[in-house]
């Protein structure tokens, strides 16, 4: 507890000087909470972000946020909502923030074939369109920005993922059911 709070002693003094001296502050108390993922994915900045944007935090990074690193009392909570406590998911070594199970590549498993959906490529990617641009896809009648594997999001899929890759004329956006369905 005590290098805890001299961290976050640190983080408050120095934090708006550099972000780059900040952040790595959350991921060694994080890493000092929790010495068996310092070997695993979790000792990076996906347990708390997504994408690696700032201020995009994702479900568990906000809650690291809110309870000013008090990771104890978050242990229960499942940020996430994908039935496993956050503690259940950092013994397991799965992201406490995400239901993904690699960052940013999302899987909409549904009884048509699932889809799969490489979050950071459509975000980052030069072939993309978006090029950071968030506002495409979570606009007013866009996505939620919370990956959610248990409820359909056919209804916004079949008009914003479609007709952009209908609009793009780019021949690897898929525009068949079995291209983006796959069994
Ligand atoms: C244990 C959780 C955790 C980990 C791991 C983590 N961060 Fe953060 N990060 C945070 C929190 C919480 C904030 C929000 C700070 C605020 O807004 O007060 C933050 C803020 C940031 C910011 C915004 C800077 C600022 O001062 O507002 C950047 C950029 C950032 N992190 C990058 C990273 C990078 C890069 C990594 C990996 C090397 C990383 N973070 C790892 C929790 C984490
Ligand atoms: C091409 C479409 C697209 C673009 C562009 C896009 N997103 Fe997303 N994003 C999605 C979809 C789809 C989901 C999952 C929504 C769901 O399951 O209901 C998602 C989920 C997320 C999540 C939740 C992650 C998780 O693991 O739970 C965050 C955070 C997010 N987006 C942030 C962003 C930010 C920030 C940008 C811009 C830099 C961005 N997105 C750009 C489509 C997009
Ligand atoms: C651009 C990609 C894309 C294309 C092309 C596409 N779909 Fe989808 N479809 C999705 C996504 C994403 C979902 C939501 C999956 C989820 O939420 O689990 C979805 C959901 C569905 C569902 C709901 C499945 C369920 O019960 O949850 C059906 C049925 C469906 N699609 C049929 C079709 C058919 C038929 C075609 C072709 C005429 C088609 N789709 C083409 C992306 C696509
Ligand atoms: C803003 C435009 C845009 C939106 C919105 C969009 N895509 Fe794409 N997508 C593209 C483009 C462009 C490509 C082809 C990139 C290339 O040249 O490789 C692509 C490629 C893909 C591919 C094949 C390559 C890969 O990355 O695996 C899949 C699968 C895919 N998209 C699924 C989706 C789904 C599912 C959604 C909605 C949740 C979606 N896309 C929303 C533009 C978009």
């Amino acid at each position: 507890m005590k290098n805890i709070s001299r961290i976050f002693v640190f983080v408050f003094l120095f934090g708006s000087y550099s972000i780059l001296q900040a952040t790595p502050s959350y991921q060694t108390a994080f890493v000092a909470a929790y010495p068996t993922v310092s070997a695993t994915k979790l000792n990076g900045c996906a347990t708390c972000h997504m994408p690696i944007v700032k201020d995009f935090l994702n479900s568990y990074g906000l809650a690291v946020k809110e309870k000013k690193l008090d990771f104890k009392s978050i242990e229960e909570l499942d940020s996430d909502a994908d039935g496993k406590s956050n503690i259940a998911e950092i013994n397991a070594g799965t992201l406490p923030g995400s239901q993904a199970s690699e960052p940013e590549h999302f899987v909409f498993t549904n009884p048509k074939g699932n889809v799969s959906f490489n979050h950071e490529m459509h975000v980052a990617g030069e072939a993309y369109i978006s090029k950071g641009r968030c506002d495409l896809c979570h606009g007013e009648a866009g996505f939620t920005k919370f990956f959610n594997d248990t409820e359909s999001i056919k209804d916004k899929a079949h008009v914003l993922c479609w007709k952009c890759h209908k609009d793009s004329g780019n021949p690897k956006a898929p525009q068949k059911c079995g291209d983006c369905h796959v069994k």
